[in-house]
């Protein structure tokens, strides 16, 4: 069977955590005993994913080489590192991989997801969907701060970014799976009102050509862009640690 190349999002300014990202880029930061971006790379090679892209931006772009390498200590093939000039949102990121792909399906994860799934089972049924993108849901206490999706007989109807009346209580977790033809998709949109390529309009395209499907992640789940989540993914950690 073919295998998902992975992509890890690590740009951004991580302005929400200042002043613990005024010199260091928010992925480097520590979560309980390692850097941030330990944790989406784990969980993308423990699903059998070999080769890896990580979109890296102006801070600290080069230390992200430095600590990561070619990801042989990760059991992965290889690193692929690519370079976002400036801060275009997540979408215009993704794009920047087009040329840097062999297969014809990705696994996107943002940098800042830490969660405690395995993913090989909803990699697994992706890699059977002819078409499309497949997302994960989380249900979650504040759905404002995120994407959200509107649900109707177990079907996405369409996903609002940071609502003020979000439509459900979950949340468009920062795991995208695609087939290439994002690339295509990415093109066609322009800049939202905050100047970035929104990857919840990416996701609405999907949905509109009903090629979107979803899966729910079951154990813990947080972003880590905001003090409070940050500080509630250092706790996540501490305590699985503790368990194993
Ligand atoms: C981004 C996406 C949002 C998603 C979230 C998950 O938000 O825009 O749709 O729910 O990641 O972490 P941001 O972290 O940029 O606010």
């Amino acid at each position: 069977m073919q295998k998902l190349t992975g992509i890890i999002l690590a740009g951004g300014l991580g302005t929400r955590l200042l002043p613990l990202t005024k010199i260091t880029n928010k992925h480097l930061l520590p979560v309980f005993n390692k850097p941030m971006i330990f944790y989406p790379i784990e969980k993308i090679a423990a699903s059998g994913i070999e080769e890896l892209i990580i979109v890296v931006g102006d801070k600290s772009a080069g230390d992200f080489i430095r600590l990561l390498g070619n990801g042989r200590d990760f059991g992965l093939k290889n690193i692929f590192y690519i370079y976002q000039e400036g801060e275009k949102g997540i979408a215009h990121a993704l794009g920047l991989c087009e040329n840097s792909i062999r297969g014809e399906k990705i696994i996107v994860v943002l940098g800042d997801n830490l969660f405690s799934d395995d993913l090989t089972k909803q990699t697994q049924i992706f890699l059977k969907q002819k078409a499309g993108a497949r997302i994960l849901l989380k249900k979650v206490n504040t759905p404002e701060r995120f994407g959200v999706p509107e649900i109707k007989d177990g079907k996405i109807l369409k996903i609002t970014e940071k609502p003020s009346v979000p439509d459900s209580d979950y949340a468009v977790t920062g795991i995208y799976m695609y087939h290439r033809d994002v690339f295509s998709v990415i093109k066609k949109l322009k800049p939202s009102e905050r100047g970035e390529i929104e990857i919840t309009e990416v996701n609405n395209k999907y949905i509109f050509e009903g090629a979107l499907t979803h899966g729910y992640l079951r154990g813990w789940w947080t972003d880590a862009g905001t003090i409070e989540s940050y500080s509630r993914a250092w706790d996540y950690v501490r305590k699985e640690q503790k368990r194993q």
